[in-house]
């Protein structure tokens, strides 16, 4: 069966891989900034309206974390209000919404991964913002998921692990938080789950299929190990080895406080949709062999 999916977003990593790895019989109407601003509520509603779709995807965000603490207003504008409109759009069009959500609406005090209905307690504006969109989308249209996930990296756009790879290019040594522990999740497997999870929730009406899902990569890390593990790929590469200096979060002050602990339990995915995303570690792999085979046009030596 074809399925037609209208996404917000042109430019993002997780819209980026949508559109990449949408199957031929998946039809991928990307609606972004400048026609489509999340932050206007009408610009919304018409777009959305237009788009010929069976379910909408909100991938677009405003995701600049440590500038959100200077630009509240705005990260709610768009993360918290924005959601709202576009559960409006789905709700009008009676369509499945799947909207994508972060790890960082937990405080990160727990000492075990979080399950989707543990209490919620950002600790910075991003996190408030878009916890503020799920409560949005919750009050807005029950036919809904909510994909929480983590520390997203890709070939597109910017992101940590293609930061990694820039400074190794000058470096021999970088300095990375190793106290802040979390998920790594590549958007590419972030868009193969919502291609499955959005025919399921066209075909199937169960509650069971809706709510929160915690979606990310399967394996703890902190960034430190993301960095040894970035660099250590890169090597196959004929990259120089680079060293990484295993520091705290109180070392690299950062304008956004962060959670100590985001890890997510991805149980509920696996059961109601029996779904698993790789382990990080490969996913993150194949990443890095694309960005150096990209960059270099070299194959692993
Ligand atoms: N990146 C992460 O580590 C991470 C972690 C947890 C959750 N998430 C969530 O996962 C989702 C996807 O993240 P991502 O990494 O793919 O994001 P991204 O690469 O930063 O891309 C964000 C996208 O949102 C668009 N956008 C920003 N403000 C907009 C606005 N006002 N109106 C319309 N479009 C706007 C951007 O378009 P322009 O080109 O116009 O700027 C861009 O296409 C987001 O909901 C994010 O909150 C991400």
């Amino acid at each position: 069966m074809s399925l037609r999916l209208a996404v917000t977003g042109l430019t993002g990593q997780v819209v980026s891989a949508l559109i990449e790895r949408a199957a031929k019989d998946i039809e991928i109407t990307a609606l972004g900034r400048p026609q489509l601003d999340l932050g206007l509520r009408n610009a919304v509603l018409a777009g959305l309206r237009h788009a010929r779709c069976d379910a909408i995807v909100n991938a677009a965000a405003y995701t600049a974390v440590d500038r959100a603490e200077s630009e509240a207003d705005l990260a709610m504008r768009v993360n918290g209000e924005g959601a709202g409109h576009v559960a409006e759009a789905a709700a009008e069009l009676n369509v499945p919404l799947l909207h994508l959500s972060t790890d960082y609406v937990f405080d990160g005090m727990l000492p075990r991964p979080y399950r989707e209905d543990d209490p919620t307690g950002p600790t910075c504006a991003y996190g408030r913002s878009k916890l503020a969109g799920e409560h949005n989308i919750a009050a807005t249209h029950p036919n809904h998921v909510i994909l929480r996930t983590a520390w997203v990296y890709s070939p597109f756009g910017a992101n940590f692990v293609k930061t990694m790879l820039r400074l190794g290019e000058t470096r021999a040594e970088v300095s990375v938080v190793a106290d802040q522990l979390g998920n790594p999740t590549s958007a590419i497997d972030i868009a193969d789950a919502i291609f499955v999870m959005a025919r399921r929730l066209v075909e199937d009406p169960s509650p069971s299929l809706r709510g929160v899902f915690h979606v990310t990569g399967q394996g703890d890390a902190s960034w430190a190990d993301v960095a040894e593990a970035t660099f250590a790929a890169a090597e196959k590469f004929g990259r120089k080895p680079v060293r990484v200096q295993r520091i705290s979060t109180a070392d690299y002050p950062t304008a956004a406080r962060r959670p100590a602990n985001s890890r997510l339990d991805n149980e509920k995915l696996a059961i109601r949709y029996g779904l698993r995303l790789p382990p990080w570690r490969q996913s993150l792999e194949s990443c890095v062999a694309r960005v150096l085979m990209d960059k270099t046009g070299s194959r692993a030596v």
